[in-house]
């Protein structure tokens, strides 16, 4: 098994290339099951959830190609892939592919919608919380399914084809969001989705399904209206910037002193990270080549916030903020309210140095002078991180083990920090 090793203790300075977001990526191309034409993305980021899904769909009946190319050849530019749904040949997904990523449960709104059936198992991915599948499947009814779960698989059905409806989720859910829209585009009439998820990646679907025929108003606010089509056809979409890989990188900047350009990072998707970190006490600019952080010398401020949907400060970069409040002067308050097991990289983070104290949601960060390197675990994708952000500032020698996690989210992080005067490599098993 792979690990990464750091030496901390070298400000980043220069350029890293924003990829295509995963969790974009990840909705865009299981609606390709939604048509049976050819659906093409660009700004693919080259990961491992990426290839997962790849053979998920696959199993499915899809088609996908890389353009041109095989993946690894193309240098620090996204993937193109051409995605064909022409003949599903297979509407289970089986317990094998979905336990290991949880956002390939996704598949089910699509299936159902084209087919009028989907058997999916129930879902695994990173275990940061219960994650249950109840609003999915209160999302399916409404639109007429019928739904059984039996032997850890859910059996979604609708023989005569899904009928709009209304959609109110009693809390906000990106997954959930992301199913129903899919669902909907292609039941008969007009669905109503209250409580939507306003997340930057269910605008990038939605754009998409509109690009491919949808007719969908209003993704990016709490409600989505979507009127039902019979069909829909191919499209070509580009992945927008991974918001989460941007703020990770602006928070090891903030972490490490220099300055660096998160190239191709759009701030209208980071307002509220972007404004933590500047209240910490970084400098940040947006301009037309993408975000700009600096800090020199100066100390860190600590800070009290609390994770909250889109858009509100995100779960996907609560352990990248506490490790960089480690070092802060003074305590930080930091709430988990989206999942109830996100402090996984607490006791690993403690390993480096961190004072940290633990009451339910809440994480109290005691900010300490310095953070000593140490052999650490990572347990899950954003935690991984959190490790290598605290890794770059603590003195000496840090090994991050189970970087299978890391890889599931991030692009060449080696080549990316490495070229702004990281000491940092993969040390391949
Ligand atoms: C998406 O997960 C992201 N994954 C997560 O990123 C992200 O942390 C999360 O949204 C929140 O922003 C992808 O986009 C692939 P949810 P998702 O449904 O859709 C509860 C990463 O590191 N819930 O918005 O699974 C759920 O348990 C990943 O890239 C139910 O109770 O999250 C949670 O408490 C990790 N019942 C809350 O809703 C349901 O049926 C929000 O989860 C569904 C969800």
């Amino acid at each position: 098994m792979d690990r990464i090793r750091i030496v901390g203790g070298a400000p980043l300075n220069g350029t890293i290339p924003i990829s295509g977001a995963k969790n974009a990526t990840l909705p865009l191309m299981i609606a390709s099951l939604l048509t049976d034409q050819t659906l093409i993305l660009d700004n693919v980021p080259q990961l491992a959830d990426v290839a997962l899904l790849k053979r998920i769909l696959g199993n499915h009946g899809v088609d996908c190609m890389v353009q041109g190319k095989r993946a690894g050849q193309n240098g620090t530019a996204g993937q193109t892939i051409e995605l064909s749904a022409r003949d599903i040949v297979d509407t289970t997904a089986p317990y094998e592919l979905v336990s290991k990523m949880r956002a390939s449960f996704w598949v089910i709104g699509p299936l159902l919608a084209r087919l009028g059936e989907a058997r999916v198992s129930l879902p695994g991915g990173c275990a940061i919380g219960t994650r249950p599948v109840d609003l999915f499947i209160a999302a399916l009814e409404a639109l007429g399914a019928e739904i059984d779960i039996d032997g850890g698989y859910v059996t979604a059905s609708a023989r005569k084809g899904l009928t709009g409806g209304l959609i109110s989720f009693p809390k906000v859910t990106v997954g959930a969001t992301h199913v129903a829209l899919m669902a909907a585009a292609l039941a008969r009439g007009e669905t109503v989705i209250e409580n939507a998820a306003r997340e930057p990646e269910v605008v990038d679907l939605a754009t998409c399904l509109n690009k491919m025929g949808a007719r969908i108003a209003g993704a990016g606010t709490s409600t989505i209206r979507i009127d039902g089509v019979e069909s829909l056809t191919g499209a070509r979409h580009s992945v927008m910037s991974d918001r989460i890989e941007t703020g990770t990188y602006a928070f090891a900047a903030a972490m490490t002193g220099g300055e660096v350009l998160l190239e191709g990072a759009t701030s209208d998707t980071l307002d509220k990270p972007l404004a933590v970190l500047a209240e910490i006490g970084a400098e940040v600019s947006a301009t037309n080549e993408g975000i700009r952080i600096r800090r020199n010398g100066s100390g860190l401020q600590p800070i009290d916030v609390s994770t909250e949907p889109f858009p509100g400060f995100p779960t996907d970069l609560q352990a990248q903020l506490m490790a960089l409040v480690c070092r802060a002067d003074g305590a930080s308050h930091i709430r988990e309210t989206i999942f109830e097991n996100r402090f996984m990289h607490v006791q690993e983070l403690a390993r480096l140095g961190a004072d940290i104290h633990l009451d339910g949601q809440v994480a109290t960060v005691t900010g300490v002078e310095r953070l000593t390197g140490a052999e650490v675990m990572a347990t899950d994708l954003r935690a991984s991180v959190s490790l290598v952000i605290a890794g770059l500032a603590a003195e000496g020698e840090t090994v991050i083990n189970r970087v299978y996690h890391l890889d599931r989210g991030f692009e060449r992080i080696e080549q990316k920090l490495g070229g702004c005067g990281a000491t940092i490599e993969r040390l391949s098993a």
